[in-house]
């Protein structure tokens, strides 16, 4: 193993006393080079895989030193730990393709703690229960209607859907190896075999490992797009947007963390609002710390839960806060304080106009057993859904995004005839007191 030695000296009392007011000095001594037996690694992987070694090579990881056994190799009680690979075969080295936020924590521990404080260490965790089968609605979804009740394709649906985007449970075969059930999977909560959980290569992906890349829109956008978080859609259609896309290739994404200021671009991607380090905020990777409603729950809250696995995780007012300073490189205070007003309002009349009103209809039907058992050949029961899962989450993220058609013609517009669909069927159903055919 290469023996990377990331020392970090607090030199307090050692230093001439001209420093000794500055109690954060840091010092970082890494090995370079790279060990016999790490050097073998590479050697034969470049013949058999050059794609993932010319990754690699080209690294920030490639230029210290960090290579394929430091974050493959595993001890030999770990239990992952194989000799699949034929190049330790009957040595005392033991590898795993899996590399997890564990593995990465022993180098990054800061950047794996912030992960594990936010909305997107819960995004597996939250659509299953502790035992590891999916909460009823979600598994009647799957198994019962997506996979058609045929026990062949139960998760069929899962695997090539939610997992991709949510995240997956890896379990092992017999030789230790990852099964099919959980991988491989692209998905940003993945729950490990190690215990840990999260997928640190979504955003910056292997084996480059770029910050470069995570900075820019696509890294997002693989997962926040469609009918129900239009992410993307809603930042192509925001001013933002459009300058990223008019320009931005000539933009600087390799400064320093914390040193990506205003000047090496002229608008905000999601990196800059959501996790980056600028003017007076640090970087982070809790991409719930800077946010003060939830916007995709049925009614919109104020958040203010300290638990990632919570839907209301984060400090509502302090994260708006932490927006506000965002804006604050680059626009006046009334702009931000008009603009977010103008948000608050919409996110208000979501709540007030088109939700709670849905609502009080349904538990109405419910009483009065006039909702039909599924709840997806049901056209008052499914205006319901998109109302608020579609058409609701796109008027208040496209609100709070910037994108005016998202919030208007693809939010708003279409909530209004989701309402008066399900006024008229409320109607029918309380006059007959039947479902209609
Ligand atoms: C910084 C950590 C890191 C380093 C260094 C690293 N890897 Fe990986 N490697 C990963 C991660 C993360 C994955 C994805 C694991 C997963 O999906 O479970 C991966 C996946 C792989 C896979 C499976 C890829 C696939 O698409 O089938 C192979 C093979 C592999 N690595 C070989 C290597 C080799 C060879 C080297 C050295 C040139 C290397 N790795 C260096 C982190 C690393
Ligand atoms: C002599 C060639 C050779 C050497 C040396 C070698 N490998 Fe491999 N390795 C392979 C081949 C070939 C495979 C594909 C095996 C298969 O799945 O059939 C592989 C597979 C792997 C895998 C995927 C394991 C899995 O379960 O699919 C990892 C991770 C890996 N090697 C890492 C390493 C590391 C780390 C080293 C250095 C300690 C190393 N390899 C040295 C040839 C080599
Ligand atoms: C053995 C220690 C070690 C491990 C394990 C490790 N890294 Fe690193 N990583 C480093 C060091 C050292 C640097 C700083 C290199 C530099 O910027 O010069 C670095 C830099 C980075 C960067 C910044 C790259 C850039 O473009 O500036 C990212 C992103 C990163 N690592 C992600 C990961 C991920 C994800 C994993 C796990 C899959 C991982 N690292 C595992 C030591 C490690
Ligand atoms: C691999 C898929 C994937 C990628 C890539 C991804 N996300 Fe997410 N993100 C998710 C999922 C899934 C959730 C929902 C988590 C949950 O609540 O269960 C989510 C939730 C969020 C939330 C809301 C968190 C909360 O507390 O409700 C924000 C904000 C967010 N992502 C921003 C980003 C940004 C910014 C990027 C890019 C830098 C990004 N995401 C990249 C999948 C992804
Ligand atoms: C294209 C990627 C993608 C796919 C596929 C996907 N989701 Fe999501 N999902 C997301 C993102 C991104 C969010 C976060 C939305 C936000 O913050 O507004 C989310 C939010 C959620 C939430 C609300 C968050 C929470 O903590 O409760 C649930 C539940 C959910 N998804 C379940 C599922 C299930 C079950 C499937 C498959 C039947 C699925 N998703 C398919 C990306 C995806
Ligand atoms: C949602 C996308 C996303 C995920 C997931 C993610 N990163 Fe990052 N990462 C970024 C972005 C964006 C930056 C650059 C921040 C900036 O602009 O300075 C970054 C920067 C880094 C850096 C450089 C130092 C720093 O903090 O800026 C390291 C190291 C790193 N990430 C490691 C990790 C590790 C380890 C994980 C898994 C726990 C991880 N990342 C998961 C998006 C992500
Ligand atoms: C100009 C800054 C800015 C940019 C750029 C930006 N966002 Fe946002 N984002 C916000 C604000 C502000 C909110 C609403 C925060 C609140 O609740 O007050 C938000 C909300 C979200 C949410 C909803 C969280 C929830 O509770 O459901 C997600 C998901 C998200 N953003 C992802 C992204 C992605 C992905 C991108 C890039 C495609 C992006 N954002 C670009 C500022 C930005
Ligand atoms: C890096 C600089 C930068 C940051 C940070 C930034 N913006 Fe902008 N923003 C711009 C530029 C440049 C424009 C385009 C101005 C124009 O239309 O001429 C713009 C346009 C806008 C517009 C369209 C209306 C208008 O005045 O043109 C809104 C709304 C907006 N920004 C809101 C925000 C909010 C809210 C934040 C913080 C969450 C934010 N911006 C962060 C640079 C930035």
């Amino acid at each position: 193993m290469i023996r990377l030695l990331l020392a970090v000296v607090f030199m307090i009392g050692l230093v001439p006393s001209a420093w000794a007011s500055d109690s954060n000095l840091k010092t970082l001594k890494v090995d370079f080079g790279l060990s016999a037996e790490g050097k073998k690694c590479i050697e034969c992987h470049a013949q058999k895989q050059p794609g993932i070694v010319a990754d690699w090579k080209d690294s920030r990881h490639g230029h210290v030193g960090v290579s394929c056994i430091d974050c493959h190799g595993v001890d030999k009680d770990s239990p992952m730990a194989s000799q699949s690979c034929p190049g330790v075969k009957g040595t005392d080295t033991y590898v795993t393709v899996l590399v997890t936020p564990k593995t990465c924590g022993r180098c990054h521990a800061t950047q794996v703690d912030q992960f594990d404080h936010s909305g997107h260490y819960r995004a597996r965790l939250q659509y299953k229960g502790p035992d590891g089968r999916n909460f009823k609605g979600m598994a009647a979804l799957i198994e019962k209607h997506e996979g058609q009740g045929l026990e062949k394709f139960k998760n069929a649906s899962e695997m090539s859907g939610c997992m991709q985007c949510h995240g997956s449970v890896v379990t092992l075969d017999a030789d230790k190896r990852p099964a099919k059930e959980g991988w491989p999977a692209a998905g940003i909560g993945t729950v490990w075999p190690d215990g840990s959980v999260g997928n640190c290569v979504v955003c910056h992906t292997r084996h480059r490992f770029n910050i470069a890349e995570a900075r820019k829109p696509a890294a997002c956008a693989s997962c926040h797009l469609g009918p129900d978080h239009p992410d993307i859609e809603i930042y192509n259609n925001s001013k933002h947007g459009h300058i990223f896309n008019a320009e931005g290739s000539t933009w600087n994404f390799s400064s320093a963390p914390d040193a990506w200021e205003p000047g090496d671009y002229r608008a905000p991607t999601c990196a800059v609002c959501h996790m980056s380090g600028i003017g007076e905020l640090k970087t982070t990777h809790n991409i719930s710390e800077r946010l003060k409603w939830n916007l995709w729950l049925p009614e919109s809250q104020v958040r203010n839960s300290p638990d990632p696995l919570s839907p209301l995780t984060g400090e509502g007012i302090e994260g708006r806060k932490k927006m506000e300073s965002v804006c604050s490189n680059c626009h006046s205070p009334l702009h931000t304080k008009n603009f977010f007003e103008q948000v608050d309002n919409n996110i208000e009349l979501y709540n007030e106009g088109y939700w709670q009103p849905a609502l009080a209809m349904s538990k109405e039907l419910a009483e009065k057993k006039l909702l039909k058992e599924n709840p997806w050949d049901d056209e008052f029961q499914k205006t319901l859904y998109y109302l608020w899962h579609h058409e609701g989450r796109r008027m208040r993220q496209g609100a709070a995004m910037g994108g005016p058609d998202y919030a208007h013609w693809h939010g708003v517009f279409e909530l209004q005839q989701d309402l008066y669909k399900l006024k008229d069927i409320y109607n029918k159903r309380i006059k007959s007191g039947k479902i209609e055919e």
